[in-house]
Protein backbone atom coordinates (compact mmCIF):
# COMPACT_ATOMS: atom_id res chain seq x y z
CA UNK A 1 0.00 0.00 0.00
CA UNK A 2 1.40 3.44 -0.81
CA UNK A 3 2.30 5.87 1.56
CA UNK A 4 -0.44 8.03 0.01
CA UNK A 5 -3.37 6.41 1.11
CA UNK A 6 -2.17 7.60 4.41
CA UNK A 7 -3.71 11.20 4.75
CA UNK A 8 -2.13 13.20 7.92
CA UNK A 9 -4.70 16.25 8.38
CA UNK A 10 -5.40 18.75 11.69
CA UNK A 11 -7.68 17.15 14.45
CA UNK A 12 -10.92 17.96 14.37
CA UNK A 13 -13.47 17.80 17.80
CA UNK A 14 -15.17 15.05 15.96
CA UNK A 15 -12.05 12.61 16.25
CA UNK A 16 -12.29 12.78 19.75
CA UNK A 17 -14.08 9.24 20.55
CA UNK A 18 -12.14 7.43 17.93
CA UNK A 19 -8.70 8.46 18.78
CA UNK A 20 -9.71 7.95 22.67
CA UNK A 21 -10.75 4.39 21.13
CA UNK A 22 -7.31 3.88 18.96
CA UNK A 23 -5.16 5.10 21.96
CA UNK A 24 -7.18 2.49 24.21
CA UNK A 25 -6.97 -0.28 21.84
CA UNK A 26 -2.58 0.17 21.01
CA UNK A 27 -2.17 0.28 24.88
CA UNK A 28 -4.02 -2.83 25.75
CA UNK A 29 -1.89 -4.71 22.56
CA UNK A 30 1.54 -3.37 23.56
CA UNK A 31 1.83 -1.50 26.99
CA UNK A 32 4.92 -1.04 27.57
CA UNK A 33 5.49 -0.47 24.01
CA UNK A 34 3.48 2.69 23.76
CA UNK A 35 4.84 6.02 23.69
CA UNK A 36 1.68 7.91 25.40
CA UNK A 37 -1.50 6.49 27.27
CA UNK A 38 -5.32 6.96 26.58
CA UNK A 39 -5.45 8.85 30.10
CA UNK A 40 -2.79 11.21 28.59
CA UNK A 41 -4.47 11.56 25.45
CA UNK A 42 -7.48 12.67 27.06
CA UNK A 43 -6.07 14.74 29.86
CA UNK A 44 -4.14 16.68 26.56
CA UNK A 45 -6.86 17.38 24.37
CA UNK A 46 -8.84 19.21 27.31
CA UNK A 47 -5.70 20.66 28.77
CA UNK A 48 -6.25 24.59 28.75
CA UNK A 49 -3.82 26.89 25.93
CA UNK A 50 -3.72 23.61 24.16
CA UNK A 51 -5.57 23.75 21.08
CA UNK A 52 -5.17 20.28 19.71
CA UNK A 53 -7.53 21.98 16.09
CA UNK A 54 -3.44 23.18 15.76
CA UNK A 55 -1.23 21.00 17.58
CA UNK A 56 -1.89 17.55 16.63
CA UNK A 57 -2.36 15.69 13.91
CA UNK A 58 -4.16 12.36 12.82
CA UNK A 59 -3.77 9.85 10.53
CA UNK A 60 -6.37 8.91 8.62
CA UNK A 61 -6.43 5.42 6.12
CA UNK A 62 -9.78 4.58 4.54
CA UNK A 63 -11.42 6.80 6.93
CA UNK A 64 -10.45 5.61 9.87
CA UNK A 65 -7.74 7.00 12.52
CA UNK A 66 -4.76 5.03 12.51
CA UNK A 67 -2.35 7.50 14.51
CA UNK A 68 -1.68 10.34 15.56
CA UNK A 69 1.03 13.11 16.94
CA UNK A 70 0.26 15.53 19.11
CA UNK A 71 2.41 18.96 19.63
CA UNK A 72 1.98 19.77 23.76
CA UNK A 73 3.19 23.60 23.51
CA UNK A 74 5.24 24.79 26.89
CA UNK A 75 5.33 28.14 25.89
CA UNK A 76 6.94 29.17 28.92
CA UNK A 77 9.84 27.10 29.27
CA UNK A 78 10.13 27.40 25.28
CA UNK A 79 9.42 23.52 24.39
CA UNK A 80 7.25 21.24 22.90
CA UNK A 81 6.56 17.86 24.03
CA UNK A 82 5.32 15.32 21.67
CA UNK A 83 3.23 12.49 22.13
CA UNK A 84 3.61 10.20 18.96
CA UNK A 85 1.12 6.68 18.24
CA UNK A 86 0.56 4.36 15.29
CA UNK A 87 -1.39 0.96 15.24
CA UNK A 88 0.69 -2.03 14.73
CA UNK A 89 -0.54 -2.97 11.49
CA UNK A 90 0.04 0.20 10.29
CA UNK A 91 3.45 0.97 10.99
CA UNK A 92 6.55 0.80 8.57
CA UNK A 93 4.18 2.43 5.84
CA UNK A 94 6.14 5.19 4.86
CA UNK A 95 4.30 7.93 6.07
CA UNK A 96 5.84 8.24 10.00
CA UNK A 97 8.53 10.44 8.25
CA UNK A 98 5.69 12.76 6.81
CA UNK A 99 3.87 12.87 10.38
CA UNK A 100 7.05 13.87 12.51
CA UNK A 101 7.98 16.69 9.69
CA UNK A 102 4.13 18.02 10.63
CA UNK A 103 4.78 17.84 14.34
CA UNK A 104 8.46 19.77 13.94
CA UNK A 105 6.97 22.32 11.50
CA UNK A 106 4.49 23.37 14.52
CA UNK A 107 6.79 23.17 16.63
CA UNK A 108 8.31 25.87 14.54
CA UNK A 109 5.11 27.79 14.01
CA UNK A 110 4.93 28.10 17.98
CA UNK A 111 8.16 29.63 18.33
CA UNK A 112 9.88 27.30 20.55
CA UNK A 113 13.22 26.22 20.67
CA UNK A 114 13.12 22.54 21.81
CA UNK A 115 10.91 19.47 20.73
CA UNK A 116 10.83 17.15 23.38
CA UNK A 117 9.66 13.38 22.97
CA UNK A 118 9.42 10.53 25.52
CA UNK A 119 10.22 7.33 24.03
CA UNK A 120 9.89 3.60 25.80
CA UNK A 121 13.32 2.19 25.95
CA UNK A 122 11.89 -1.27 24.31
CA UNK A 123 10.42 0.66 21.11
CA UNK A 124 13.38 0.45 19.00
CA UNK A 125 11.33 2.02 15.59
CA UNK A 126 10.22 5.24 17.42
CA UNK A 127 14.06 5.61 18.16
CA UNK A 128 15.39 4.99 14.87
CA UNK A 129 12.48 7.26 13.54
CA UNK A 130 13.07 10.23 15.74
CA UNK A 131 17.02 9.50 15.16
CA UNK A 132 16.46 10.06 11.87
CA UNK A 133 14.43 13.15 12.07
CA UNK A 134 17.60 14.40 14.05
CA UNK A 135 16.33 13.96 17.69
CA UNK A 136 18.86 12.87 20.38
CA UNK A 137 19.01 11.45 23.54
CA UNK A 138 19.01 13.67 26.36
CA UNK A 139 17.67 12.17 29.57
CA UNK A 140 16.59 9.03 31.28
CA UNK A 141 13.45 8.80 33.22
CA UNK A 142 12.52 5.59 35.47
CA UNK A 143 9.32 3.94 35.70
CA UNK A 144 9.79 2.74 39.11
CA UNK A 145 7.38 0.20 41.24
CA UNK A 146 6.20 -0.42 44.55
CA UNK A 147 3.72 -3.75 46.09
CA UNK A 148 1.94 -2.10 48.89
CA UNK A 149 1.45 -5.31 50.99
CA UNK A 150 5.51 -6.17 51.59
CA UNK A 151 6.16 -2.04 51.86
CA UNK A 152 6.44 -1.15 55.33
CA UNK A 153 3.53 1.47 55.28
CA UNK A 154 2.00 3.54 58.82
CA UNK A 155 -1.96 3.04 58.59
CA UNK A 156 -4.04 6.76 57.37
CA UNK A 157 -5.44 6.97 60.85
CA UNK A 158 -1.46 7.24 62.51
CA UNK A 159 -0.95 10.11 59.70
CA UNK A 160 -0.99 13.14 62.19
CA UNK A 161 -0.75 16.65 61.33
CA UNK A 162 1.15 18.76 59.70
CA UNK A 163 -0.43 16.34 56.93
CA UNK A 164 -3.83 16.40 55.80
CA UNK A 165 -5.89 15.52 52.19
CA UNK A 166 -6.44 19.10 49.88
CA UNK A 167 -9.42 21.23 50.72
CA UNK A 168 -11.57 22.57 47.55
CA UNK A 169 -10.58 26.08 46.99
CA UNK A 170 -6.90 25.11 47.57
CA UNK A 171 -5.48 24.88 44.63
CA UNK A 172 -4.04 27.96 44.34
CA UNK A 173 -2.07 26.81 47.42
CA UNK A 174 -1.35 23.52 45.64
CA UNK A 175 0.18 25.74 42.42
CA UNK A 176 2.35 27.38 44.78
CA UNK A 177 3.89 24.76 46.38
CA UNK A 178 4.60 22.85 42.91
CA UNK A 179 5.95 25.35 41.86
CA UNK A 180 8.49 26.28 43.94
CA UNK A 181 9.02 22.96 44.67
CA UNK A 182 10.27 22.09 40.66
CA UNK A 183 11.51 25.80 39.60
CA UNK A 184 13.87 24.93 37.81
CA UNK A 185 13.68 20.91 37.35
CA UNK A 186 14.66 19.75 34.06
CA UNK A 187 11.37 19.72 31.55
CA UNK A 188 9.22 21.38 34.52
CA UNK A 189 6.93 23.81 33.23
CA UNK A 190 5.12 26.37 36.06
CA UNK A 191 1.37 25.47 36.14
CA UNK A 192 -1.15 28.42 36.40
CA UNK A 193 -4.00 28.09 38.59
CA UNK A 194 -6.30 27.28 35.51
CA UNK A 195 -3.98 24.43 34.42
CA UNK A 196 -4.46 23.39 38.25
CA UNK A 197 -7.87 23.70 38.54
CA UNK A 198 -8.29 21.53 35.24
CA UNK A 199 -6.27 18.75 36.40
CA UNK A 200 -7.80 18.01 39.26
CA UNK A 201 -11.18 18.63 38.29
CA UNK A 202 -10.53 15.55 36.14
CA UNK A 203 -12.83 12.27 36.63
CA UNK A 204 -9.23 10.63 37.27
CA UNK A 205 -8.44 13.39 40.43
CA UNK A 206 -9.99 13.66 43.38
CA UNK A 207 -8.69 16.52 46.17
CA UNK A 208 -8.84 13.47 48.83
CA UNK A 209 -5.68 11.62 46.64
CA UNK A 210 -3.74 14.65 47.38
CA UNK A 211 -2.08 15.19 50.34
CA UNK A 212 0.04 18.33 51.80
CA UNK A 213 1.92 19.34 55.04
CA UNK A 214 1.73 22.44 56.57
CA UNK A 215 3.53 25.35 58.48
CA UNK A 216 0.61 27.51 59.60
CA UNK A 217 -0.99 28.37 56.32
CA UNK A 218 1.53 27.81 53.79
CA UNK A 219 2.20 24.89 52.07
CA UNK A 220 5.64 23.05 52.80
CA UNK A 221 5.57 20.04 51.11
CA UNK A 222 2.57 17.67 49.19
CA UNK A 223 2.33 14.25 47.35
CA UNK A 224 -0.25 14.14 44.64
CA UNK A 225 -1.24 10.72 43.95
CA UNK A 226 -3.71 9.45 41.30
CA UNK A 227 -5.53 5.86 41.36
CA UNK A 228 -5.96 4.27 37.45
CA UNK A 229 -9.48 1.92 37.99
CA UNK A 230 -9.39 -1.54 36.94
CA UNK A 231 -5.59 -1.40 36.13
CA UNK A 232 -4.04 -3.87 38.28
CA UNK A 233 -5.71 -6.71 36.32
CA UNK A 234 -3.96 -9.72 38.18
CA UNK A 235 -5.69 -8.45 41.49
CA UNK A 236 -9.12 -7.22 39.52
CA UNK A 237 -8.44 -3.73 41.24
CA UNK A 238 -7.07 0.03 40.52
CA UNK A 239 -3.59 0.94 40.68
CA UNK A 240 -1.84 3.50 42.15
CA UNK A 241 0.26 6.30 41.15
CA UNK A 242 2.62 9.18 42.83
CA UNK A 243 2.03 11.70 40.04
CA UNK A 244 3.51 14.78 41.56
CA UNK A 245 5.60 15.50 44.84
CA UNK A 246 8.13 17.98 46.39
CA UNK A 247 9.30 19.50 49.19
CA UNK A 248 9.27 23.72 49.63
CA UNK A 249 13.48 24.08 49.44
CA UNK A 250 13.89 25.41 52.85
CA UNK A 251 12.09 22.27 54.38
CA UNK A 252 14.52 19.95 52.54
CA UNK A 253 16.46 17.33 54.13
CA UNK A 254 14.08 16.89 57.22
CA UNK A 255 12.30 14.15 56.65
CA UNK A 256 9.13 15.83 55.13
CA UNK A 257 9.39 14.08 51.69
CA UNK A 258 9.13 10.69 53.50
CA UNK A 259 6.29 11.43 55.30
CA UNK A 260 4.42 13.03 52.33
CA UNK A 261 5.37 10.19 50.67
CA UNK A 262 4.15 7.35 53.65
CA UNK A 263 1.32 9.01 53.80
CA UNK A 264 0.12 9.11 50.12
CA UNK A 265 0.80 5.65 50.25
CA UNK A 266 -1.14 4.89 53.15
CA UNK A 267 -4.13 6.89 51.51
CA UNK A 268 -3.48 4.35 48.47
CA UNK A 269 -3.68 1.56 50.84
CA UNK A 270 -6.64 2.17 52.38
CA UNK A 271 -8.18 2.62 48.89
CA UNK A 272 -7.38 -1.33 48.43
CA UNK A 273 -4.71 -0.53 46.09
CA UNK A 274 -1.91 -3.14 45.89
CA UNK A 275 0.43 -1.69 43.22
CA UNK A 276 1.90 1.84 43.08
CA UNK A 277 4.27 3.21 40.01
CA UNK A 278 5.80 6.45 39.08
CA UNK A 279 8.53 8.21 37.28
CA UNK A 280 11.77 9.71 38.58
CA UNK A 281 14.37 11.88 36.34
CA UNK A 282 17.12 8.82 36.89
CA UNK A 283 19.43 12.17 37.34
CA UNK A 284 17.44 13.14 40.47
CA UNK A 285 19.06 11.54 43.05
CA UNK A 286 17.58 13.33 46.42
CA UNK A 287 14.48 11.71 44.56
CA UNK A 288 15.47 8.06 43.57
CA UNK A 289 17.08 8.18 47.35
CA UNK A 290 13.84 8.86 48.60
CA UNK A 291 11.69 6.19 46.54
CA UNK A 292 14.47 3.70 47.12
CA UNK A 293 14.16 4.07 51.02
CA UNK A 294 10.32 2.69 50.95
CA UNK A 295 11.10 0.10 48.68
CA UNK A 296 10.12 1.54 45.13
CA UNK A 297 12.47 -0.75 42.48
CA UNK A 298 13.07 0.17 38.81
CA UNK A 299 10.98 -1.90 36.34
CA UNK A 300 11.17 -0.19 33.15
CA UNK A 301 12.20 3.35 31.75
CA UNK A 302 11.48 5.69 28.91
CA UNK A 303 14.19 7.73 27.16
CA UNK A 304 13.93 11.49 26.40
CA UNK A 305 14.60 12.95 22.61
CA UNK A 306 15.15 16.34 21.93
CA UNK A 307 15.43 18.42 18.89
CA UNK A 308 16.69 21.37 19.39
CA UNK A 309 14.81 23.94 16.30
CA UNK A 310 16.72 26.38 14.23
C1 LIG B 1 12.99 14.71 46.37
C2 LIG B 1 12.49 15.56 47.55
C3 LIG B 1 10.97 15.43 47.60
C4 LIG B 1 13.10 15.00 48.85
O1 LIG B 1 12.50 15.70 49.93
P1 LIG B 1 13.21 15.84 51.38
O2 LIG B 1 12.21 16.33 52.33
O3 LIG B 1 14.46 16.63 51.22
O4 LIG B 1 13.61 14.30 51.67
P2 LIG B 1 13.71 13.64 53.11
O5 LIG B 1 14.42 14.57 54.04
O6 LIG B 1 12.38 13.14 53.53
O7 LIG B 1 14.67 12.40 52.79
C5 LIG B 1 14.13 11.15 52.41
C6 LIG B 1 15.23 10.19 52.00
O8 LIG B 1 15.87 10.65 50.80
C7 LIG B 1 17.28 10.85 51.01
N1 LIG B 1 17.68 12.14 50.41
C8 LIG B 1 17.03 13.32 50.50
N2 LIG B 1 17.71 14.27 49.82
C9 LIG B 1 18.81 13.66 49.32
C10 LIG B 1 19.91 14.12 48.53
N3 LIG B 1 20.00 15.39 48.12
N4 LIG B 1 20.85 13.22 48.16
C11 LIG B 1 20.76 11.91 48.54
N5 LIG B 1 19.73 11.44 49.31
C12 LIG B 1 18.78 12.29 49.68
C13 LIG B 1 17.45 10.97 52.51
O9 LIG B 1 18.71 10.48 52.88
C14 LIG B 1 16.33 10.12 53.07
O10 LIG B 1 16.69 8.76 53.15
P3 LIG B 1 16.56 7.97 54.59
O11 LIG B 1 15.14 8.15 55.04
O12 LIG B 1 16.90 6.57 54.23
O13 LIG B 1 17.54 8.67 55.46
C15 LIG B 1 12.92 17.06 47.40
O14 LIG B 1 14.30 17.10 47.15
C16 LIG B 1 12.20 17.82 46.30
O15 LIG B 1 11.12 18.38 46.51
N6 LIG B 1 12.79 17.89 45.08
C17 LIG B 1 12.21 18.66 43.97
C18 LIG B 1 10.95 18.02 43.44
C19 LIG B 1 11.19 16.60 43.02
O16 LIG B 1 12.22 16.29 42.44
N7 LIG B 1 10.22 15.73 43.29
C20 LIG B 1 10.27 14.34 42.93
C21 LIG B 1 9.86 14.19 41.52
S1 LIG B 1 9.67 12.51 41.07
Amino acid sequence: MSDRAYIIRNYRPEDFGELVQLAARVEKIEKSYCCTSSQNLVESLGRPNHFPENNLFVVEMAGDIVGYLDVMPELNIGRAVLSYLVHPEHRRKGFDKRLVECAIDRAGELKVKIAHVNIPQGNAMAKRLFSKMGFRFVRRFLELRLDLSEAKVPRIDQITSPCRHLRGGEEGKLMEIQNRSFANTWGYSPNTVKDITYLTGLPSCSLEDIIMAWDADRPIAYCWTKIKPGEDEAVGRGKGRIYMLGVDLDWRGRGMGKQVLLSGLSHLKSKGIRIVELTVDSENKAACALYRSVGFEVWTSGLWYEKVLA
